[in-house]
């Protein structure tokens, strides 16, 4: 368990995972709750959150999308989705920072992550919607594939640059 602002910083995309090794119930709880409570447009909550952790499901994903073949050593995948009905402006902004909740919460629990695109690629998109059968206005953000993280890597500090940082004007 990483402590304070840590939890932020040493969070990466983690592309290596130990085969076999589950998240628990109480792990996926916690990412969830996470997600739950992040900031949203309006308080709309439009997100909506599919596990996948079968062989199936997660069969269904490797099909489909085309950067995320590590999924199949994961423990599962949380496909982030979004309700056009409920904020048809926002849902993929809101879905956005309930994935990177997610991303800290797993990384507090020593669990890696990568979030894997979705939005706003069609073909994933629609593969995606075909394969879970998913109503219209339900639309895939992303894919976070979650499990016990194989391989370190060090806070990308070195990407820190005050070139990009204005005070007061531009
Ligand atoms: C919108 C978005 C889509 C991404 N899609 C993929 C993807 O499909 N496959 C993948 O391996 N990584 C994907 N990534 C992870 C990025 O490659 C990664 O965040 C970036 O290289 C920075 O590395 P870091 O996350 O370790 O800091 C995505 C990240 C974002 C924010």
């Amino acid at each position: 368990m990483c402590a304070g602002k840590d939890i932020i910083l040493t969070r990466r995309s983690i592309r290596k995972y130990k085969p076999g090794v589950k998240v628990t119930k109480e792990q996926l709880d916690y990412m969830l709750k996470a997600a739950f409570t992040a900031p949203n447009a309006s308080n709309k909550q439009p997100w909506e959150f599919l596990i996948a952790e079968s062989d199936e499901a997660k069969s269904k994903i490797l099909k489909v999308h085309p950067y995320c073949s590590f999924l199949s050593d994961a423990s599962l995948a949380i496909l982030v989705l979004g309700n056009t009905d409920i904020n048809a402006k926002f849902w993929a902004v809101d879905c956005a920072i309930a994935s990177e909740n997610i991303m800290l919460a797993a990384n507090s629990l020593g669990l890696g992550t990568c979030l894997c695109c979705g939005y706003p690629i069609e073909e994933i998109m629609t593969g995606m919607a075909k394969e879970f059968e998913l109503p219209e206005n339900i639309k895939l953000f992303g894919v976070i594939v979650v499990g016990a993280p194989d391989e370190q890597k060090e806070p990308a500090l070195d990407r820190v640059d005050m070139k990009k940082v204005h005070f007061d004007k531009y």
